[in-house]
């Protein structure tokens, strides 16, 4: 099998984790050995950077410092965990990557009048590696805000500071994810992510079969 680099992308409370471990036993089913990572905290370092970067409150570093912050966690990604295990012939699943960073920093952020800064510095820390497939899970923000919260409730989790931006801000976040799925139809597979767990999961196996016979 030859060894892919799949990104998954949505919004918050799309289901992506759970998806992603579902594709993961399909993958393998195809012989795939796969190993998984998110962005951030795909180390022991960027779990540091990730906890600056998730919890607390939103104000609490600039647009600037947290742009810097998710790019320095997507090197450490990048040259500790995707590159040496696509060279070692394995698939890479990372939850989350760069479309992440133009969909929440500039889409979802009023910060930046364009990408410019973000496309140089994707240039400089991934040197332009770009995914084989990205799926986009794109779910109703009202759904995906409500399933976010309920989550956030049963574990007990300290990582809401995106959660907790205003609602306007995650519609044009989704808006921004399928901007960029329409510029670069041939890498983007979005799914609707409202529909049930097994249906989203077969979605997301169909449409991996129709890509792959583009690749
Ligand atoms: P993640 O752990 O995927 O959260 P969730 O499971 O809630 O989707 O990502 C943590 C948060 O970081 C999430 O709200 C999205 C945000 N994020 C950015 O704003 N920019 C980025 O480049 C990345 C990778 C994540």
């Amino acid at each position: 099998m030859k060894p892919l680099f799949i990104t998954f992308e949505g919004g918050d409370g799309a289901g992506k984790s759970l998806q992603i471990l579902r594709f993961k036993e399909y993958l393998e089913t195809l012989n795939h050995k796969v190993v998984l990572t998110r962005e951030p905290g795909s180390t022991e370092v960027g779990k540091e950077i990730r906890k600056i970067l998730v919890e607390g409150d939103k104000d609490k570093i600039d647009e600037t410092t947290e742009l810097l912050l998710f790019y320095a966690d997507r090197r450490i990604n990048l040259t500790k965990v995707i590159l040496p295990a696509l060279s070692e012939g394995k698939t890479v699943i990372s939850d989350r990557y760069n479309d992440s960073t133009i969909a929440y920093q500039y889409y979802g952020s009023n910060k930046f009048n364009d990408t410019s800064l973000m496309d140089n510095l994707y240039q400089i820390v991934a040197e332009g590696k770009k995914p084989d497939i990205t799926f986009l899970l794109d779910v109703d923000v009202k759904i995906g805000l409500e399933r976010s919260f309920n989550k956030a409730k049963t574990e007990q989790t300290k990582e809401l500071r995106f959660e907790n931006v205003d609602i306007s801000f995650h519609e044009r976040l989704r808006n921004g994810y399928l901007e960029i799925a329409k510029k670069e139809p041939q890498r983007f597979c979005i799914i609707d992510a409202n529909k049930t767990i097994d249906e989203v999961s077969l979605e997301i196996i169909e449409k991996f079969n129709q890509k792959i016979k583009e690749l």
